[in-house]
């Protein structure tokens, strides 16, 4: 009898193993950091080779401490989207560096895609909008400026990080639905990969994967010392909505990992976004696909990192919750963390960050407080969209590795207005991933049977004034509109 589900978290900054029991108790874990590498300003890549790496030596770690393969009834692969990796069809190598969702080296692409009214015609057909974020321009700019990958003709093979990761441990090629809807070359409504956009980017279609469901039997692998199939992939946002239950219409879940993303289910038909969000697919099972409606933003924990690490204004992110608290309020100063362009709602690539209103009387405790307010004023204009866009939220189910924070968990329900939920459990993205393996094994029936493998939650209810909200509001807004201004000029 195996017992447990091996998930592999394929995060930005790290990579993660992780065993699952049936009751969703996560009995260990493993984790390795990813080297960033930043070539230019506004450029981000990964080494896929090590993405892989740190993945197969992180996944042998807790099988080998769990006892071996025959412990393991299936892999769920939950992964940083958009990313796209280049490899050989026959080596199995690397080509080329990934080119990280985070990179911004094709905004004049956009621009110049956006100048010759493309936008509208993609996102009808997508869901997304024109932005260096996805992956279809940042294939457009590999084939353009790294030879080696047009020479390697019909041997070439692109794919995102679960799609890298299934042929290192099968050899086959395939993606998820909910991957392949972020590239810009899916169409939305038909689940296939669409002729006239791989024309618009000049996509080889050979190089693409067949696109697949979430969950199910997607090959085996016994690169973990005994053969285990692998049964769930999806993106990690898609697999964070589903750790959080969001399984029917109308729920809504915001995970604040490098950067934050909302995410509410909209059910059987793709939303249409008038008001710059992004309808994307939340899953594919038996080739029926569920929607969502997203809001992106881009700096999350990145914003706390980079205090910490480049900055030094604080020495680890779990001091910032004891800075926040120890002033009364912002004292006036406001961070719009535009460190990597600026995303939903206002897709401004060349946005830069700012922190405005210091005077003699500002402290590194303000400063701080500011930048985790950003998380909540950035959630509020997704708020204000989604509600534009006719999905009001009732509610809000946090997760991610910043709501571990309580002040900024009830900083959240105060600007939102609204109760906001956080689970016990936070890595909800690595239960989604479990949850989908395990209905692809055969554990569970469906979604709503895994959804018993989410433990308690805990809420926090709005506590301050509509007056203070409003000014709150204001200030951010001021602030927003400075950068978002400058960056159009
Ligand atoms: O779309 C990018 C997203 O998948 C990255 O996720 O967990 O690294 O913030 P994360």
């Amino acid at each position: 009898m195996s017992d447990f589900i091996l998930v592999l978290d394929e995060g930005t900054t790290s990579t993660r193993a992780m065993l699952f029991d049936r009751s969703g108790t996560c009995r260990d874990s493993e984790g390795a950091a990813l080297e960033q590498h930043y070539p230019r300003a506004g450029w981000v890549e990964h080494d896929a080779a090590q993405i892989w790496a740190r993945t197969l030596a992180c996944g042998r770690a807790v099988v080998d401490r769990a006892g071996g393969a025959n412990r393991v009834a299936a892999i769920g692969i939950a992964n940083q989207r958009e990313t796209v990796v280049f490899w050989s069809k026959a080596t199995g190598e690397p080509l080329a560096p990934a080119i990280v969702w985070q990179d911004r080296r094709t905004a004049a692409l956009c621009r110049d895609l956006r100048e010759r009214g493309e936008e509208a015609g993609v996102q009808a057909r997508t869901g997304l909008l024109l932005d260096p974020y996805f992956s279809g321009t940042k294939i457009a700019w590999a084939l353009e400026h790294w030879p080696q990958l047009r020479e390697s003709g019909d041997d070439l093979a692109i794919g995102t990080v679960e799609s890298w990761l299934v042929r290192k441990l099968t050899g086959a090629h395939l993606t998820d639905a909910s991957n392949a809807s972020r590239t810009l070359l899916m169409g939305l409504g038909t689940g296939r990969w669409d002729d006239g956009l791989l024309d618009l980017f000049g996509v080889p279609r050979g190089g693409l994967a067949e696109i697949v469901d979430n969950a199910g039997d997607f090959g085996t692998t016994d690169a973990f010392g005994g053969r285990i199939p692998i049964c769930g992939l999806a993106g990690d946002q898609q697999a964070a909505t589903i750790g959080q239950a969001c399984l029917d219409r109308g729920e809504v879940k915001a995970t604040y990992g490098t950067g934050a993303f909302v995410l509410a289910n909209c059910g059987a038909s793709p939303p249409a976004s008038r008001h710059r969000l992004l309808s994307t697919v939340l899953w594919q099972l038996g080739g029926r696909r569920a929607y969502a409606l997203e809001g992106s933003v881009f700096v999350a924990g990145s914003l706390m990192q980079w205090l910490r690490d480049s900055i030094g204004l604080i020495g680890q992110a779990g001091e910032s919750e004891a800075l926040a608290r120890s002033v009364a309020d912002n004292g006036g100063v406001y961070c719009v963390p535009a460190l990597a362009g600026i995303g939903a709602p206002w897709w401004e690539a060349e946005a830069r960050a700012s922190l405005t209103g210091m005077s003699f009387s500002t402290t590194r405790a303000h400063l701080v407080r500011a930048a985790l307010e950003a998380m909540a004023h950035q959630t509020h204009d997704l708020q204000t969209a989604f509600a534009a866009d006719g999905a009001k939220w009732a509610c809000l189910r946090i997760d991610g590795g910043m709501v571990a924070n309580d002040w900024m968990a009830q900083d959240l329900a105060d600007m939102l207005d609204l109760e906001v939920e956080r689970p016990a459990f936070a890595e909800t993205t690595a239960l989604g991933a479990a949850m989908l393996a395990g209905v692809g094994c055969g554990w569970f029936a469906d979604l709503a049977e895994a959804a018993t493998m989410r433990g308690a939650t805990e809420r926090f209810a709005p506590a301050i004034t509509a007056r203070a909200r409003d000014d709150r509001l204001r200030g951010w807004a001021t602030a927003v509109e400075t950068v978002v201004a400058a960056a159009r000029r």
